[in-house]
């Protein structure tokens, strides 16, 4: 009767559950954990639940068969070693289902197959963590110089009070470095209909230039849990200006946006912690109606940090791919990044070199590289902001205000964001990927002189500060009307060279490899055209190249890839403040540079290090490749699917130890903390590669190496996270029940979806006597070996985390955040309103001590600036 009574329950919680607002979490009291339920494997979704003893939440965003449940936490008394409750339970489970489970026993009891049912139910089990992700700030600015042009603005009609500063929209000075939008409003698109969300810390919606264009159904507060994305905290203005980028209105309120008809959305994640659970439904919210999701935040840009999405994110992204927008895709746009003066590169971000995002790094409106800008070979395009004295003149937090102090990256893809909502008006039918290709075949090439642009297999020019160059609006909506869409995507991953028969198992234990000597080590692999013509692969888009490397100095190791056709994709430069001696376990790089080219014939990687062997040395495992494409035959396209266990290469996975130390929680700290105040003045450049030659250090236009380096590791246990992650893989066991492969992610300094090298087999390695290793593919197709990730592997590395939170102690500029974890290295910076006389001007840091001549003085910001984002309420 209670039983019954149970079930009536978690079916009334399952409906309401599939209702699409969010229920509010209560950390503080609750567990969470994310659950992966297959209903075919004979456990219903309420007995998987009672089994766990935890209660059903809702659904997890968009993802089907994912559920988010929760148990109230233990009291207090819970030691930082006690086994996690609901894992203990699902281990326990797990071992009364396998026991005796071989194939010789054939009496079994019922109640064992039910067990069993329910373990093979439950195909992933993961503890839910709030993690803060951090705003692509732009580095703090300067007042513009004047410049005024009333012309464009007359003659159509444009009021707004601050349009002639908006360069980025009609240069009057550098007429060919801009946005170029006049000339598709003239054609009368101005993305009506089109929806993008901003991802981001709130949008104020009661800002007179946005609240035409708001769109609330399509928002949500992923922070607060409430309806509606309303800026909270002090320095909650990011969102909205970024969404004045794209829609602020025609009116008489401060400026236009790029797409002044089309409506944005506010998805508030970025003020205050949040896990994986809340971004996964975010990069999925209202992905029907919502065609565009700017991203402008990432993991930290401090040059240490080498993170990407979790698995439910990977796959929501994913979904939104697939799914989103009536199956034609979720556009993702991803600001590059602001650390290339920390010597920080994109590919070393899972979100900008995923293929699934449109990566956007900035140039100035005298068309030059800023300083802050990340390069590397996954940049698809640039867009304008801040540098050589103007910033973003934009929408700001309030009724009728104004900010000239936008900028950064985070401000250059908001501007790709309105041209694609501009594109989108005229060609709704245009999928994920035509977008991608229109980026690539229209993009505007700059500084023609630039040592940095490097000629690709196809003719066209490719640089790693401006990608394909500039996405230039009509140009873009020129391509864009006349396009023909691209046939359906295709791709295959290649079996995994290893070297020295290198392994690395689910915990990231390294075995084997080669030694990393002077002149580094090169492997080589034969990609054949029957392994295309098999794989149904037509033309190439996007590479990407999974690595495992073990080195006691990440930063040290620099990867490159060199094509049949002798195009070099760099990967990896130096990094020199990225002391993690956890190596690259089964990370992936991507390069948008191969696009076109024919992939046949001889790829070779080359991994080398700075050659100092005593201070610093590693070992070059393993390497794989995955291709994607377009289809041979549209009808039998595939559509991806992220894999749930990544390491599946090995024949035999013994499962890992259990975990002896429950999950805590961890602090993703600001990661431009070390840029100077300058982003917006501060003189760009076209002179200089952004990678100079192997085994030089260092960035384009670094201005100052960092100092804080070489003393972390030390520190490197302060801060424990870990994630247990259950893989119940369906397997040889009787009655088909599948029996599980579980690992456990996240754990210190480690990651945990890490693809496993394979223990031994199929590959023919022929090691020359050169000292190169090659490798050429015997087996051909072996493509769906689910190797691949979507997006760049995640590295938790607590070690860049631990060195984070020494470096709070130690530098004036990060005291602040100590504890907050947030908003404190925002580097972000009011400018004195415009519109709506003075408005309180903060800033995020105490003032460097070199401070700017000239600088507007500046009040130092509240002592605790995050309203939502405090401490973790979850850390133990
Ligand atoms: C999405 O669009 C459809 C059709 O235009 C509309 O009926 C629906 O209400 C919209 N949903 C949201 C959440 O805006
Ligand atoms: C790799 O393993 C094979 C078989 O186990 C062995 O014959 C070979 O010598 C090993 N090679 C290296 C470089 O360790
Ligand atoms: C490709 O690599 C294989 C193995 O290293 C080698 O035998 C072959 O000659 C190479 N082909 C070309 C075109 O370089
Ligand atoms: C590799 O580096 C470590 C210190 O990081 C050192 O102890 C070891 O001797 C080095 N190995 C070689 C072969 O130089």
């Amino acid at each position: 009767m209670k039983l019954r009574w149970t079930f009536v329950l978690a079916l009334l919680v399952q409906r309401s559950a599939l209702a699409s607002t969010p229920a509010k979490r209560s950390y503080d009291t609750h567990d969470y954990y994310a659950l992966e339920h297959d209903p075919r494997a004979g456990a219903s979704l309420d007995e998987v639940v009672r089994s766990l003893g935890v209660e059903l939440v809702e659904r997890v965003g968009e993802l089907q068969d994912h559920w988010l449940v929760r148990t109230e936490r233990p009291e207090m008394t819970s030691r930082s070693n006690d086994p996690d409750p609901v894992l203990s339970k699902f281990n326990t489970l797990r071992a009364r289902a396998s026991s005796g489970a071989n194939a010789h026993v054939l009496l079994r009891s019922e109640q064992k197959l039910r067990t069993q049912a329910l373990v093979s139910s439950l195909k992933y089990l993961e503890r839910q963590v709030p993690r803060q992700r951090t705003k692509r700030a732009p580095p703090s600015v300067q007042r513009p110089s004047e410049s005024s042009s009333a012309g464009v603005a007359q003659r159509l009609g444009i009021t707004d009070p601050m349009f002639s500063k908006q360069w980025h929209l009609v240069n009057d000075e550098n007429a060919e470095h801009m946005m170029n939008v006049v000339p598709v409003w003239e054609m009368g698109l101005t993305g009506k209909g089109i929806i993008s969300s901003l991802v981001d810390d709130g949008l104020d919606y009661t800002s007179a230039d946005l609240k035409e264009n708001f769109d609330a159904d399509d928002s949500y507060d992923f922070n607060d849990h409430e309806p509606l994305p309303t800026p909270k905290n002090f320095d909650d203005h990011h969102g909205t200006r970024c969404a004045g980028q794209i829609a602020a209105g025609k009116n008489n309120a401060c400026g236009v946006g790029i797409a002044y008809n089309s409506k944005v959305a506010g998805v508030r994640i970025l003020s205050g912690p949040i896990s994986d659970v809340d971004e996964a439904a975010a990069l999925n919210y209202g992905f029907q109606n919502v065609s565009i999701y700017s991203c402008s935040w990432g993991p930290p840009d401090n040059g240490q940090a080498m993170e990407g999405p979790g698995y439910l994110i990977k796959k929501a992204v994913v979904n939104g791919i697939n799914n989103g927008r009536g199956g034609k895709g979720s556009i993702f746009v991803f600001a590059s990044g602001n650390g290339a003066a920390n010597g920080d590169q994109c590919n070393f971000d899972g979100y900008t070199n995923s293929i699934y995002s449109v990566t956007v790094a900035a140039v100035d409106y005298k068309g030059l590289h800023p300083y802050y800008s990340e390069p590397c070979a996954a940049n698809m395009v640039v867009a304008y902001s801040s540098g050589s004295g103007k910033n973003i003149v934009t929408t700001d937090k309030g009724k009728n205000e104004c900010t000239q102090g936008h900028g950064g990256t985070s401000a250059a893809a908001p501007n790709a964001v309105g041209v694609i909502a501009l594109a989108l008006e005229a060609r709704p039918d245009l999928t994920w990927r035509d977008v991608q290709h229109l980026c690539v075949e229209s993009a505007r090439m700059i500084n023609p002189d630039d040592p940095d642009w490097e000629p690709t297999a196809t003719g066209k020019l490719y640089s790693y500060k401006y990608g394909y160059g500039v996405l230039d609006a009509t140009r873009f909506i020129t391509a864009a009307k006349s396009w023909k869409l691209v046939k359906p995507q295709a791709w295959f991953e290649t079996p995994a060279i290893r070297l020295g028969n290198g392994t690395m198992t689910a915990e990231e234990e390294y075995s084997g490899g080669q030694f990393i000597g002077k002149g580094g080590i090169s492997s080589t692999m034969t990609i054949t055209k029957e392994m295309l013509v098999q794989n149904n692969f037509e033309t190439l888009e996007h590479i990407n190249v999974k690595v495992w490397i073990d080195h006691t100095t990440r930063g040290d190791v620099e990867i490159e890839i060199i094509s049949p056709n002798g195009v070099t994709s760099v990967l990896a430069k130096k990094r020199s403040g990225d002391r993690a001696h956890s190596g690259f376990p089964g990370w992936m790089f991507m390069s948008v540079k191969h696009w076109g080219e024919d992939p046949v014939g001889n790829w070779t990687i080359k991994v080398t290090d700075q050659h100092t062997p005593k201070k610093s040395n590693g070992t070059f495992l393993g390497w794989n490749m995955k291709f994607w494409g377009s289809t041979i035959d549209p009808s039998k396209a595939r559509k991806y699917e992220v894999p749930l266990v990544e390491n599946v290469l090995p024949v035999h996975i013994d499962p890992p130890p259990l975990p002896s130390t429950p999950t805590t929680t961890k602090v993703l700290t600001k990661p431009t903390a070390h840029l100077p105040d300058d982003h917006g003045s501060a003189p760009g450049e076209n002179t200089n590669p952004a990678f100079s030659s192997v085994g030089a250090s260092g960035p384009t236009g670094t201005p100052n190496p960092t100092a804080d380096v070489g003393w972390f590791p030390s520190l490197s246990n302060l801060v424990a996270n870990q994630k247990w992650f259950f893989g119940a893989v369906g397997a040889v066991a009787l009655f088909g029940i599948g029996m599980g492969v579980f690992f456990w992610r996240r754990r210190k300094a480690r990651l945990a979806n890490y693809s496993t090298l394979p223990a031994g087999d199929d590959l023919s390695m022929s090691a020359l006597a050169t000292g190169r290793q090659s490798g050429v593919m015997t087996g051909g197709n072996r493509p769906t070996r689910e190797l691949y990730d979507a997006f760049g592997e995640v590295s938790d590395d607590d070690d860049d985390n631990d060195e984070n939170t020494a470096l709070r102690g130690t530098h004036p500029q990060d005291r602040v955040s100590t504890g907050l974890g947030f908003h404190s290295g925002f580097l972000d910076d009011d400018e004195p309103s415009t519109a709506g006389g003075p408005t309180p001007v903060y800033r995020d840091e105490p003032e460097p001590s070199d401070e700017r001549k000239g600088s507007p003085s500046r009040a130092a910001s509240p002592g605790s600036p995050s309203g939502s984002g405090g401490s973790w309420e979850h850390a133990s």
